[in-house]
């Protein structure tokens, strides 16, 4: 943790840079973020350069209140339901893009749709109440990459390249959003995240599908391809390390383990797995290891965004298979 979280001043200087069209790193109760002007076409063509992210992936509007929210999108009554229930909140909610929202293009990769989220956090809310403009923002970290929970981790993916970077400590959550289509009845979950499939089915009065995972469909992107990967390789479902692998453990180790390891949670708890999964990647990437042996971890609970998340890491790379 910081000693102090930023004060008024810092993110009066940040909502300032934000308005002057320059890039912002700000926390979420998520992970953090890479954020500019949304309503600035020049201001977001620089996260696309800065993260290497293919245009085609559009960006998550984050707002402060409903009020912004309604004036961006389509709310039909489900999404007003799932707002109300876990809005401000880590969860993103795909609807109509309204003619009026007056976000360019590039935001939303061209799409009649938007991707909005009002964030909890009260760095985040403090610097959308101070910048008065909707914020797109990807997870801050070079596209392909682990996604950013500290301060340090969007420092270590960007150096001076962003100045800015409103330091609160850890993430509370650990994973990102969870990503719902409301455009269209019935709703689809298009990315596990952080509120759990079983929370929003308690909402929406049914267990949301899937939604489609076509690489090639605009509509639903950034769901497949390799992403969230450390730089070494990731071998699922294993139930001890080889030699020279390094260990990603989950509950009671199996086996006695000398390389470097990190437990994602001793007791077994998916919650406090999903707070620690990033920083655990990265911390083995440092370590140098060439592959990392991930133990089994039940898709229970946030475990379904876990497993979702090491699924991609673990998924084969290669050019213009990393999405953001
Ligand atoms: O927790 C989070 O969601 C973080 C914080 C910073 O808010 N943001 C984040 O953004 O994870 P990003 O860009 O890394 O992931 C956003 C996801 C991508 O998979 C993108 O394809 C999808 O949301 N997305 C954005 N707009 C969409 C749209 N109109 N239709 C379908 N998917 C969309
Ligand atoms: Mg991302």
């Amino acid at each position: 943790m910081p000693l102090e979280p930023p004060s008024n001043a810092e993110i009066s200087q940040a909502a300032a840079a934000l308005r002057a069209g320059e890039l912002v790193a700000f926390p979420t109760e998520t992970v953090y973020g890479l954020g500019a002007d949304a309503t600035n076409p020049q201001a977001v063509a620089r996260i696309f350069a800065a993260k290497g992210r293919p245009r085609f992936n559009p960006l998550i509007v984050h707002v402060c209140d409903l009020g912004a929210a309604r004036r961006l999108g389509d709310f039909d009554p489900m999404a007003e339901k799932l707002a109300a229930a876990f809005w401000p909140g880590p969860m993103t909610l795909v609807v109509q893009r309204k003619d009026t929202a007056g976000i360019p293009d590039l935001v939303t990769a061209g799409l009649a749709t938007i991707a909005i989220r009002i964030p909890s956090h009260p760095v985040a809310q403090a610097l959308l109440r101070a910048a008065g403009c909707p914020i797109a923002a990807p997870s801050a970290n070079i596209s392909g990459h682990v996604s950013a929970t500290t301060a340090a981790h969007v420092r270590s993916d960007f150096g001076d390249r962003v100045e800015t970077v409103l330091d609160a400590g850890p993430t509370r959550c650990g994973l990102e959003s969870t990503v719902i289509d409301a455009a269209t009845a019935p709703i689809s979950i298009l990315r596990p995240g952080a509120i759990t499939t079983g929370d929003i089915a308690q909402i929406a009065g049914y267990v949301p599908e899937r939604g489609t995972t076509d690489d090639q469909s605009p509509s639903a992107p950034g769901q497949l391809a390799s992403h969230y990967a450390p730089a070494a390789a990731i071998r699922l479902e294993a139930s001890r390390a080889a030699p020279g692998e390094a260990l990603l453990a989950f509950g009671p180790c199996p086996a006695p383990h000398t390389g470097p390891m990190v437990n994602l949670s001793p007791a077994g708890d998916v919650t406090e797995a999903a707070i620690n999964l990033f920083a655990a990647l990265r911390e083995l990437d440092r370590s140098g290891c060439k592959a990392i042996a991930v133990m089994p971890i039940p898709a229970v609970g946030l475990g379904e965004a876990i497993n979702d998340r090491l699924q991609r890491a673990a998924a084969p790379r290669g050019l213009g298979n990393t999405m953001s």
